[in-house]
Formats: structure tokens, sequence, C-alpha cells
């Protein structure tokens, strides 16, 4: 057995993929979560798919006490993977101080913890947010931080700081701040997905939702965008590659490969596609027609973005492997498989 991972927010949707790369790495790993936007359910999944169970506690990272004694049970946590926090961009402008209080206080009690506790690294959930609308596509990691479109993805850049801030002030913490651009999909084997509480506010789920039949129509937002047919463009990428990213990045901490004690690198596929061009892939990858209609735009929404991922692909040696149609393929097993156990 390899060593002892922590991952906050273990049970949530990129979480659970990552703990099973983890584990198929070798990795011990122990999970902590609140369970407020996620389900303990899915630690029997996890064990179902790796035929390992993960240590888990529901714990909050807000609860300096109890994280305090959680790295005092579990002796010799080498690494923190950071995904704990809330992640609704419309849900962070009604509630921004929610997120201010739970995004950043979360990762202010771990980086307190972690040196008194001997951990020397951490991975953390950054998100291609922190770039706002970039001037050069593709972004790569050296474009301006632009100013936050909401306290959400304020709080990502915040916390990219706060993470700098530290190791400059001398903090034997080595970390890697991963840009994850959009995430979609679920694990091959139909166990583990994205379970959105109510109504979903993410494209893929709103969309296999929609062609399940839970929702009457998919409504595209925008078409009148600069963009080659008008929607907006984004780059998706596969949840299980982008698991995949956080064990090199682990390694890469623990081997002491890093060149710098604080890296940041996109994860993406280096690919964009439009709102339209997504759900035409669906439609051929599945078979399933989907009920749309062009909709106005979203406040708040970004024209288009995605990724240069060549540094992660030479630094980390990573590379998004899946294609579109197999992890949308994945998206609706996943929604087939959630309605085969009656959950959706
Ligand atoms: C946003 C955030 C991202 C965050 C993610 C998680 C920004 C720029 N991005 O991604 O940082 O991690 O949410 O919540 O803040 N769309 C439709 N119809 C729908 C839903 C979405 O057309 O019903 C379109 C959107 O306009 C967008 C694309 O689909 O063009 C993707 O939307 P979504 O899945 O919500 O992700 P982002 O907004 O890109």
């Amino acid at each position: 057995m390899k060593e002892k991972i922590l991952v906050t927010g273990g049970t949530g949707y990129i979480g659970s993929h990552t703990v099973i790369e983890l584990q198929n790495a070798g990795y011990d790993v122990v999970i902590i979560d609140n369970l407020s936007n996620s389900n303990a359910d899915v630690i029997d999944n996890i064990e179902q798919v790796t035929g390992i169970r993960p240590a888990f506690e529901k714990l909050d990272c807000l609860d300096y006490e109890g994280m305090d004694a959680l790295f005092t049970k579990y002796k010799g946590i080498k690494a923190v993977i950071h995904f704990a926090a809330s992640k609704a961009v419309g849900e962070s402008v009604q509630k921004p101080l929610l997120y201010y209080r739970n995004n950043i206080g979360s990762l202010v009690n771990l980086l307190e913890l972690m040196p008194k506790h001997g951990v020397e690294g951490i991975v953390f959930s950054s998100s291609c947010t922190v770039y706002g609308q970039p001037d050069e596509l593709p972004v790569t990691e050296k474009a301006p931080i632009k100013k936050a479109e909401s306290p959400y993805g304020n709080t990502k850049q915040i916390n990219e700081q706060i993470i700098r801030d530290t190791v400059t002030s001398g903090a034997p913490i080595n970390a890697i701040l991963l840009r994850y651009f959009n995430p979609i999909g679920a694990h091959p084997s139909a166990l583990v997905g994205e379970l959105p509480n109510g109504v979903p506010q993410n494209l893929i789920p709103f969309l296999t939702q929609t062609a399940i039949g839970i929702r009457e129509k998919l409504s595209v937002f925008g078409n009148d965008y600069n963009t080659p047919d008008g929607s907006c463009i984004r780059d998706y990428i596969y949840v299980v590659d982008l698991a995949k990213a956080h064990v090199v990045a682990i390694n890469r901490i623990l081997e002491k490969k890093q060149k710098a004690q604080v890296e940041v690198f996109n994860i993406g596929t280096g690919r964009g596609l439009s709102v339209l061009e997504l759900i035409h892939i669906f439609e051929t990858a599945t078979g399933v027609k989907l009920n749309y209609q062009i909709a106005g735009r979203r406040a708040g929404d970004i024209e288009q973005v995605w990724a240069n991922p060549e540094l992660a692909n030479k630094e980390l040696g990573w590379k998004a492997e899946t294609s579109m149609e197999d992890t949308l393929r994945s998206a609706w097993n996943w929604q087939l498989k959630l309605r085969e156990r009656g959950i959706q």
C-alpha cells in the first residue's frame, strides 16, 4: 500500500472518481465530506468498483477541532486533495457569504493544520473560471486572471492566492493547482457519477435528464454569440481523465518532482465544442433524440473558453484520452442506471 491521501469532498462528483483512480494506483484513501451535496452510499459504490472500502468520516472542513482530530486519528497522511467546496455559480450570487465562509474557511483550516501534522502536499481544485473571458484562445496558464464574474469564481481566485501567500511565507507546503475546464460523464461502471440536487444547473445533467424524460426540454442559452454556430464554446473533459490528473499531481508532489512549490496546470482537452455541437454528438453517440430549444443568453455566461493543456501534457505526462462520444455515452449510461436504481 502506498501513501495515505486525504480527499476532502470525496463523495462528490469529481472527488468520487478521483478516489477510485487513487485506489487503482495503490494509494490508501481517507475521505471526508459533510454530505451537503452528496450521499454516503457513494462509499459502497466506490468499494464495488475497486474492491477496497475507503475510510470515511462525515466531517466539515470548517470544523477546525474535528479536522485536527482527523489528522491525529489517520496518522501519516502525506497529502490532501481539496475538493470540498460549494460550486453553484448562481447560488453564490444569492448567498455570497455562504460561499466565502465555506470555500475560504475550509482551505484556511487545512493550510493551518497541514504543517502541524506533517502533511506536505496539497492538490487544489481550481477552475478555468479564474480566466473569465480570455483575450487569447486556447488559454494558457500565463493568461491574466480577470475580475471574477461571481462570488464562486472569486473564491477560486482568492484560494489560489491564499495558497501562494502561505507558501511564500515559508510554510512547508507543496501545492499543485489544477484548473479544470468542464468535467462531464460518469465512471464506465455507471456506479459513480454526477448526482445533482433538484433541477440541474449544468449542461450535461440537464441534457441527460431531458433525454430520459425527467425534463421536457433543454434550453440552449443563446445562439447569437460570436462563435461559428452562435452557441457558447467550452472544453468538456471526461471526469475519469480529470480524476487521473489528480493521481499524477499527487505522484509529482510525493516524488518531489515539482519545479516550483506552487505549480498551476490547465486540465482540459484542448478542444472547444459548442453547446449545439455537443447535443449533436450526444444524439449520434447514443441514438437518442433530444428535445431542445434555443433560449436567451444566461446571465454571467462566458462566450468561449478552451484550454491549452500543453503544460500538463508535457510536465505531468497527462493527457485527456477519452473521445467525446464515449464520454457522452457514459453520461447517458449513468442516467439509465439512476432510473434502474429508482433514484432519478
Ligand atoms: C460553470 C463555471 C465553472 C464551474 C461550473 C460548475 C464559469 C465560467 N464556469 O461552468 O467554473 O466549475 O459551472 O458549476 O463560471 N447551458 C445551456 N443550457 C443549460 C445549461 C447550460 O445551454 O441548461 C450552456 C451554458 O450556457 C454553457 C454550457 O452549457 O455555455 C456549459 O454550462 P455549465 O455546464 O453550466 O458550465 P459552465 O457555466 O461553463
